[in-house]
């Protein structure tokens, strides 16, 4: 089943409010041919969302957070929940991103519980899974992703409530990418294991790939089976190459 590809950009701890000219640029090349084949989405930082919001609106660009508390709200200085996300104009986020597992130490069971949060205030959670190079040259990269779909990802999870972005820890701001054979064999784990754990339903979860997607290799990843659109970062900065990603398609 061809699932409508979504195109998602991780601005990551970048941009201030000159950065939205980009977001404004992309919802003007976001037009009704790209609106027919794919969904785009952007999540900028925390300080910018509702701004992002307003000036996405009419573009049909969607706008995501890039973490989220498990609290809906309470004394817990500098986090943000699910539910302020929401009210500044997000209609999803990030959750367990390797940055966050890596410097935050945040672990499976973390990120399910984050991802039940986003659930409860009506956001789609996109969670991240991937392997770091030690595990892939260990031979653990089906182990180490099998086992955060498993523990990373509520019960539960819909189409409508869940994306599973496959990142390889190694790929990310590198220039470096998997090859389309192990793209493919990790993607068509993911979907085992979702389907396996959540039913026939699950084969409508969109599983996105991450890692140095840029315009010059969008085409040939995109276009490995079971891969439902790009979580990009570096190349999601700058209009041009964004909407370039998105025309992949
Ligand atoms: O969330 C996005 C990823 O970490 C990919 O980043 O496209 O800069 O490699 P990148």
């Amino acid at each position: 089943m061809a699932l409508r590809p979504l195109v998602a950009g991780n601005w990551k701890m970048n941009g201030t409010r000159s950065a939205l000219k980009e977001l404004v640029a992309m919802g003007e090349g976001y037009d009704a041919a790209l609106r027919a084949k794919v969904d785009l989405m952007i999540c900028p930082p925390a300080p910018l969302l509702f701004t992002a919001a307003a000036a996405a609106l009419g573009s049909r660009i969607a706008i995501g957070g890039q973490d989220c508390h498990t609290a809906a709200s309470g004394a817990y200085t500098g986090e943000i929940s699910a539910e302020m996300l929401a009210d500044a104009g997000a209609t999803a986020v990030i959750l367990g991103h390797s940055e966050r597992r890596q410097y935050f130490r945040e672990t499976d069971a973390l990120v399910a519980e984050k991802a039940a949060a986003a659930h409860r205030a009506g956001l789609v959670a996109i969670i991240c899974v991937g392997e770091t190079q030690a595990e892939r040259e260990a031979g653990k990269t089906l182990a180490v992703v099998g086992r955060q779909v498993a523990r990373s990802i509520p019960e539960g999870a819909t189409p409508e409530t869940v994306v599973v972005a496959y990142e390889p820890v190694w790929a990310i701001g590198t220039g470096l990418t998997p090859t389309t054979a192990d793209v493919a064999e990790v993607h068509a784990l993911i979907r085992r294991k979702l389907v396996s754990r959540h039913g026939k339903q699950a084969a409508g979860i969109r599983i996105l790939y991450g890692g140095s997607v840029k315009p010059s290799n969008a085409k040939e990843l995109m276009s490995v089976p079971n891969v439902d659109g790009a979580l990009v970062g570096g190349a999601s900065l700058k209009a041009a190459d964004f909407l370039a990603i998105a025309a992949a398609y």
